[in-house]
């Protein structure tokens, strides 16, 4: 290239914004190069998706400019930003429920026939090609709600591919994804690069930004710390977390094993599928039951039943000794069972309430009726949320913030906030520390430790097997709806659990 500057494919100098309480953005400046994987990493709250907000236009920076084939923007529309290829895969969940796959990833360009007519044929035939090149298996027909949510991601980013773009910006595109997923779309991402298509990409699974990054840039309370060129610099994971945070963190430290107490809770004969499996397991106080399995694999069906969620065909469940009709949700929490859920936009939280709403809110049922009770307890109540923000380190500039203005990893702390809140006897966490930054994610380890010393029990689907590995002291290995190994203390490995999962081993 004869030494002449490469030009850049997306350019960002500068750029400052403030929300109500929070400086999201100071003086950060930002470039992409085409067929540059650029990562982006840094805390909850550290103003990731503000910056990619601005970029694609759905935020106006306060002060700074946005830079694209030699034009300066004050600020970007989302109009604009699409016209000069943008394309974003946002953390939110923006897809249209009730339509189909296909039609959400052509939405605003349908497939036009004869006489002007969508072309459903085609629409359908298209979306297979684009989910086939994402080496996805995908009925492009089946409705969007009646997807998994890794599989609304893959339509999520089908649709960014759809619209030809010069940039992609993903944000958390893996966070729900299991080993073998996420590298599907690790190497979709590499493909899209080598074609010469800018990437911007955002993830906490920091083992994935070392793979495929060429630069990483690291966001702290709103600043740029750090952009490292992953061709001439030697960096690691310690590195780039310690950076993040300010100090160093301990990944996955191996949780001590507890002393066994009695059964909590007894699954016998478990059915929620007609043709399905029976399945029964224990869970006892003091223990932490990881429940392991391929995405699909019928893990979180079965807790959801057991919660009083999801089908149930037939089965006997008993808590504490005592066998109990679990008929719905409300029944569960009655008995002391806790369910955090894995899919936090959809079921976990109240988005126009706050904070302190939303960690209260299933703890309040517990509490007299009486509005005279209720008002007594609310300076109580304050006093416990304050506590659990500090905890947990969420970021919000007061308990009164509505929820939907936190970030992502944040509004998930909260849901895991308002459980703790509620103190019950038995948790059931789905993916616990999925979008949650690597030191708020050991304290979150530190807490379920806690938990289990003092005599709560918790089962936790986890699809990060660092983490099943680390913290169980159990793990149930589900393939097809039914349990295929129960491994114990040193049986306990990232091996064993993939071999099973994958049924090589019986
Ligand atoms: N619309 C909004 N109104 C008010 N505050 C906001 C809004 N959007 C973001 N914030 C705040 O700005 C800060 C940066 O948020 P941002 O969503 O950019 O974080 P993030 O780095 O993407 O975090 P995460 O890893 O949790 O997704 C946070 O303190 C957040 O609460
Ligand atoms: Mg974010």
């Amino acid at each position: 290239m004869n030494g002449a500057p490469k030009k850049f494919a997306i350019q960002a100098e500068n750029i400052s914004k403030i929300f109500p309480g929070v400086q999201a953005l100071n003086q950060v400046s930002f470039d992409l190069y085409p067929g540059e994987i650029h990562c982006i990493v840094g805390e909850n709250g550290a103003g990731k998706s503000t910056l990619i907000k601005i970029l694609s236009g759905f935020l106006k920076p306060d002060r700074g400019e946005i830079i694209v084939d030699s034009q300066r923007f004050k600020a970007l529309t989302p109009h604009q930003a699409q016209t000069l290829g943008i394309q974003v895969v946002y953390q939110e969940n923006i897809l249209a429920p009730t339509v189909s796959a296909a039609e959400n990833v052509f939405a605003g360009q349908e497939k036009v026939g004869n006489f002007g007519l969508i072309d459903h044929q085609k629409t359908f035939e298209e979306a297979e090609k684009i989910f086939s090149s994402l080496g996805v298996k995908l009925d492009s027909r089946m409705l969007v709600e009646n997807l998994s949510p890794s599989e609304q991601q893959f339509v999520k980013i089908g649709r960014a591919l759809a619209l030809q773009p010069r940039v992609l910006i993903l944000d958390e595109p893996t966070a729900m994804f299991d080993k073998q997923e996420a590298e599907a779309v690790l190497s979709l991402i590499q493909d899209i690069s080598q074609r010469g298509i800018g990437v911007i990409y955002i993830s906490h699974r920091l083992e994935e930004i070392i793979d495929i990054a060429h630069r990483i840039t690291v966001l702290k309370d709103g600043q740029k710390v750090a952009c490292h060129d992953i061709k001439t610099e030697q960096i690691n994971l310690d590195y780039i977390a310690r950076e993040m945070v300010g100090r160093e963190v301990k990944f996955f430290q191996k949780k001590k094993q507890t002393k066994k107490g009695k059964v909590a809770l007894e699954i016998k004969n478990l059915k929620i599928k007609e043709a399905g499996p029976e399945v029964s397991f224990q869970l006892y106080q003091g223990e932490i039951l990881g429940i392991a399995g391929l995405i699909g694999s019928g893990r979180t069906e079965i807790m959801k039943a057991v919660f009083g969620a999801g089908q149930k065909l037939k089965g006997e469940v008993s808590v504490a000794g005592k066998k109990s009709q679990i008929r719905n949700p409300a029944e569960a929490i009655q008995l002391g069972i806790g369910f955090i859920t894995e899919d936090r936009q959809k079921t976990g939280l109240a988005l126009n309430l706050s904070v302190i709403k939303n960690t209260t809110i299933v703890g309040l049922n517990k509490l007299p009726t009486s509005f005279f009770n209720l008002f007594l307890n609310l300076p109580q109540e304050k006093l416990i949320v304050q506590q659990l923000v500090e905890e947990l380190a969420i970021k919000t500039p007061s308990l009164e913030q509505e929820i939907r203005f936190l970030s992502g990893g944040n509004q998930q702390k909260v849901i895991l906030g308002r459980w703790l809140f509620k103190n019950v006897d038995i948790f059931i966490f789905d993916e616990p520390t999925i979008g949650i930054d690597v030191s708020a994610k050991s304290e979150i380890h530190k807490l379920m430790a806690n938990l289990v010393d003092n005599g709560k029990s918790i089962i936790m689907i986890s699809s990060e097997m660092p983490e099943l590995v680390a913290m169980s002291d159990r793990v149930l290995v589900i393939r097809e709806g039914d349990i295929v190994a129960e491994l114990r203390a040193e049986e306990i490995t990232e091996e064993n659990i993939i071999l099973h999962a994958f049924g090589v081993k019986n």
